[in-house]
Parts: structure tokens; C-alpha cells; sequence
């Protein structure tokens, strides 16, 4: 009988693409339990926030966007498709984002994640995500509203004013 061997598909990630938009949205369909409508990855996208995927072969199977405002980044949203789930997947494009975002120069990221979402939670405290307080009411579900948790990922880094006053400290 002849052997038939299947290569094995390797996960990369690379930018999002106006292509990607309808299987990411698809993706979040199935895989948030409280899910972005089409429209705002569209307006991510558009806005010109970081919008990455992650691949194998050529099946989108995750995504991450980031935004990025004075410093501070704001990881908008993250999802590996269920089938996909499980894999390092998920903890791949989180340090894709979190390079990212050391790359823009970002001295912090904020989060939000559901109360209810200890998967997702586990994964951001195992990078060194901190929570820092509660926001109430923020997920609209089926099943009513759902509190988030605010959390941080701090890069230790000084700021242009902190740099500056020091300075000025120093020449006093
Ligand atoms: C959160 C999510 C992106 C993780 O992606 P993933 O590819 O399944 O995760 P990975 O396989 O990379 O696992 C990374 C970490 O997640 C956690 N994790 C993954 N599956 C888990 C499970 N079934 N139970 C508990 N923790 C789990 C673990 O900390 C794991 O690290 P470890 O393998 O070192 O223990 C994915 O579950 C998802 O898309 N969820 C739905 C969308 C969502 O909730 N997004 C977050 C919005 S804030």
C-alpha cells in the first residue's frame, strides 16, 4: 500500500488585508460570545489600526488589532477560530501584538476581557497583562450584560515628558 505523506501547514502571520475582513468577521461570529459586527472591523481597518491574521496555508485562522493613541495601545480584539483553538495559535499572535506595540513605541497596552472569559484571561496574565479595575455592564450577551476586567501590560518605559523633566531637573 503507498504511504501518503501530509506536509504539515505552518501558522504565520501577516497583515490584514480589505480580503481578510470577511473571514475574520466570520471567525467572530463563531468564536466571541459577544460579537463585533462586519461594520467595525471595516472601520479598524479603515481607521488605520494594526490589524494582523494568523495563517496556515492560505485559511485565516485568527486575527488581533491594535490601536495605538500617545503611547498607550488598546488590543481592540483577538480570536482564533474554535477548530483552530488550542494550538498556540492565540499565544502567537498575542506576542505578534505585544512586539508590535513595543515597536510603535507603546510604553503600556490596555485590555478589556468578559469576568466570564478565564481562557483568554489565563492566556494575557501569562504574558504579564495585570488587571486594574472593573467596567461595568461593558459586554451586551444573550444572557444580559457582562462586567470586564481592565487590564494592563506595562512596557517600563519613560515617557518623552518624563525624559524631559528630568532633563530639566538635572540643569536646575
Ligand atoms: C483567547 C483565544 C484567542 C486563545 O487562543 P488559542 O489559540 O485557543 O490559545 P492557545 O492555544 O495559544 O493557548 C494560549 C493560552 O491560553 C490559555 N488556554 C488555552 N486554552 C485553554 C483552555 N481550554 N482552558 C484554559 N486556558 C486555556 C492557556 O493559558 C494557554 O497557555 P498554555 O498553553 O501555556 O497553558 C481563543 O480562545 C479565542 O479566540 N477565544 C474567543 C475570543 C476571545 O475570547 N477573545 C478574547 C477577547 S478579550
Amino acid at each position: 500500500m503507498m504511504a501518503i505523506s501530509i506536509q504539515q501547514k505552518e501558522f504565520f502571520i501577516r497583515d490584514m488585508g480589505p480580503d481578510d475582513l470577511d473571514e475574520v468577521g466570520s471567525i467572530e461570529q463563531i468564536a466571541s460570545a459577544h460579537p463585533w459586527r462586519r461594520s467595525l472591523f471595516q472601520s479598524c481597518f479603515d481607521g488605520g489600526y494594526h490589524c494582523m491574521v494568523g495563517c496556515v496555508g492560505d485559511t485565516v485562522v485568527g486575527f488581533g488589532i491594535l490601536s495605538l493613541a500617545a503611547s498607550e495601545a488598546h488590543l481592540q480584539n483577538i480570536a482564533v477560530s474554535p477548530s483552530w483553538q488550542g494550538k498556540g495559535y492565540g499565544r502567537e499572535l498575542l506576542e505578534s501584538i505585544i512586539d508590535q506595540a513595543d515597536q510603535l513605541d507603546a510604553r503600556v497596552i490596555f485590555l478589556e476581557v468578559s469576568v466570564e472569559n478565564s481562557v483568554a484571561l489565563s492566556l494575557y496574565i501569562a504574558h504579564g497583562f495585570r488587571e486594574i479595575g472593573i467596567r461595568k455592564n461593558y459586554y451586551t450577551t444573550p444572557e444580559g450584560k457582562k462586567n470586564a476586567r481592565i487590564m494592563r501590560f506595562d512596557f517600563s518605559k519613560t515617557s518623552g515628558l518624563e525624559v524631559l523633566t528630568k532633563m530639566i531637573r538635572r540643569t536646575d
